[in-house]
């Protein structure tokens, strides 16, 4: 079992950078193009064989040091009771948003073995398969609900902020809600063998520093206290859009923190002090040439040098549009940089 990863999760050295691609297995790859043509993304989701095949793609084509399970952080939003879709080319829908106390209090809070039973049974098969840890997630509570409160993606998130400062009291019922539906599906995904768990907060960088500090935050304090009282697996905290914010999310409670490719690396990890840090190359740059691309990851790995550990990644999703030979030459540049 190749342990570099949680190893420099817990801030121990190791013997070159581990690295992993958040979206590593996706439509970039050839090879879920082609398992992903014969269903639909959400039926795909509900196929434990099928996500297992796909989280081992990007594994043994190029050599990652951790695997994420294959699923998604609205998955959850639907065991609650929300209607989901996945319309081509425009992303996630809820037809029926939550705009009203009724809707929130009409939500679930669903037993995560009973409801999304193909979950576990994915981390189950992976973990007799892996090489390498495997990595679950959820979404952070603030982001899930922008999904449920705007309906689908969103640009400025006009309804998500109405609420949160018009109707304080409706928006932190539903945070609440969703915070322990997401705890209790953690907990489920480290009972079911999960090594490390990723907490996604998407956009958590549309709020200014305070309101982020009463509107995001707390809850994803929540789920993390909870889940140091049953399992001591590294977790860790990706705010996107969140260098401006290090100061509180420092605070979340997580051993490892994600970055965008908005800080420097060094920099952040003066800041952060006692955790490991995860990140940040641009997705962009795996479309420059050999030689730049290069460049760009050996300045990150110099630039990191001094933290507590590090976690090579991209700032955020690896683009459908990727060549997939740029992701083997940047797995491949990591290892041979960084190499002690
Ligand atoms: O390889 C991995 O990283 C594991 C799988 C994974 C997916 N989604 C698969 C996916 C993970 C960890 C996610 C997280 C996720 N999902 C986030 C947080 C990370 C981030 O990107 O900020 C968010 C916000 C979502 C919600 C979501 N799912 C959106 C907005 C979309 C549509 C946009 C897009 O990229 O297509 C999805 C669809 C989705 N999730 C796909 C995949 C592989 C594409 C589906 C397809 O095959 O058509």
């Amino acid at each position: 079992m190749n342990d570099t990863f949680l190893k420099a999760c817990r801030g121990e050295k190791t013997e070159y950078t581990p690295v992993w691609f958040m979206r590593q297995a996706g439509r970039y790859l050839p090879e879920y193009q082609a398992v992903r043509s014969k269903l639909t993304f959400l039926e795909l989701c509900k196929k434990p064989e099928l996500c297992t095949e796909v989280t081992l793609q990007p594994i043994d084509i190029f050599g990652f040091d951790a695997a994420i399970l294959f699923s998604d952080i609205l998955i959850a939003m639907e065991a609650m009771g929300m209607e989901l879709e996945f319309h081509e080319g425009r992303g996630p829908v809820f037809p029926d948003p939550v705009r009203s106390q009724a809707a929130v209090d009409r939500l679930i809070v669903p037993d995560p073995d009973e409801t999304m039973p193909f979950v576990m049974e994915t981390i189950k098969l992976l973990r007799k398969e892996l090489k390498v840890p495997l990595i679950g997630f959820s979404g952070a509570p603030f982001t899930l609900a922008t999904y449920l409160i705007e309906g689908g993606s969103s640009k400025v998130f006009l309804e998500t902020k109405k609420m949160a400062f018009q109707e304080p009291e409706m928006y932190h019922a539903l945070l609440q809600k969703i915070t322990e539906c997401t705890s209790l599906y953690l907990q489920a995904q480290a009972r079911a063998g999960a090594q490390a768990l990723q907490i996604f907060d998407s956009w958590a960088g549309i709020w200014a520093p305070h309101d982020y500090a009463r509107f995001a935050l707390p809850y994803v304090q929540s789920i993390i206290a909870d889940l140091r009282k049953m399992t001591d697996v590294p977790i860790i905290y990706f705010a996107n859009n969140g260098s401006t914010l290090i100061n509180h999310t420092k605070t979340a409670g997580a051993d490892v923190l994600g970055l965008d490719w908005r800080i420097n690396i060094g920099e952040a990890a003066k800041m952060v002090g006692d955790h490991a840090v995860q990140g940040n190359l641009d997705p962009v740059a795996l479309f420059l040439p050999q030689k730049e691309l290069e460049q760009q990851i050996k300045t990150i790995i110099d630039d990191a040098q001094d933290a507590k550990g590090h976690i090579f990644n991209l700032g955020h999703g690896i683009l459908p549009q990727t060549d997939p030979d740029k992701a083997r030459i940047a797995v491949e540049a990591v290892h041979r940089f960084s190499a002690r």
